[in-house]
């Protein structure tokens, strides 16, 4: 994604967007990027997985082009993470330090609510702890999309079968979310915001919601 100019205050926002695949993510980051710009908050939008060697990895494992453990699987995401905060060409610590507003798709609840479906929640939170040491999100913004929505609207183009085996993942998904939130309630700042409506509503839910929290 790209970067546009640098906010002139200390230090810099760091907002994470989570929600299961076809949530509306991409969506909502886009016109709060839009929305924060009109304002004179500029921001660096950026995604989990990366697009780092890592990340490249982790793409060609979730195309099926390598075959790995689970833990492995998870374990990459954590290293993948690490390089995405603190790596020196475009390392989100390096941004929020220079005062740079940071927006993901996606971050460590990502790895709790994912990972947890195959293996214990306390080994992934346990895992990704020096990433949560390292930097935690001002807000993180949950959209609660129902799973029947969301597959519907990533269904172009995919066989039935492929489509029913994700939308019972993503069931199962969703219940670990909203595990893991309740988990880390106390540590962690979550606003949730039901996905289930227009793009419009949204996005203006979610700023009501999140200008108070932000710098
Ligand atoms: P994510 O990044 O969470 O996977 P996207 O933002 O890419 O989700 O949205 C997935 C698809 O759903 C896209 O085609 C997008 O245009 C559409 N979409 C996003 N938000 C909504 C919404 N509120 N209502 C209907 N369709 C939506
Ligand atoms: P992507 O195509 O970016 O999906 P989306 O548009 O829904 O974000 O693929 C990311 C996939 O990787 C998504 O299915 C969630 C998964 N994922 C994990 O399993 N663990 C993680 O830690 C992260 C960040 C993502």
């Amino acid at each position: 994604m790209n970067e546009t100019k640098k906010k002139n205050v200390s230090k810099g926002n760091f907002i994470a967007f989570e929600g299961i695949d076809g949530s509306g993510k991409s969506t909502q980051i886009r016109m709060l990027d839009a929305k924060m710009k009109k304002q004179g908050i500029y921001c660096y939008t950026t995604m989990e997985p990366t697009d780092s060697p890592i990340g490249s990895l982790i793409h060609q494992i979730m195309m099926g082009r390598i075959k790995t453990d689970n833990k492995v699987i998870a374990a990459l995401f954590v290293a993948d993470r690490l390089d995405h905060l603190l790596n020196d060409v475009n390392g989100i610590v390096n941004k929020i330090n220079e005062g740079t507003t940071v927006i993901t798709d996606r971050y460590y609840f990502s790895s709790y609510a994912y990972h947890s479906v195959d293996m214990p929640m306390d080994w992934v939170i346990r895992a990704n702890e020096q990433s949560s040491n390292i930097l935690r999100p001002t807000v993180t913004v949950f959209i609660d999309t129902n799973p029947d929505a969301a597959i519907e609207r990533i269904a172009k183009n995919r066989f039935h079968k492929e489509l029913f085996e994700k939308k019972s993942r993503l069931i199962k998904v969703r219940e670990k979310y909203l595990e893991a939130f309740d988990k880390l309630e106390g540590e962690e700042c979550i606003i949730k915001v039901d996905g289930n409506r227009s793009e419009q509503e949204i996005a203006e839910d979610i700023w009501q919601k999140i200008k108070d929290f932000l710098n």
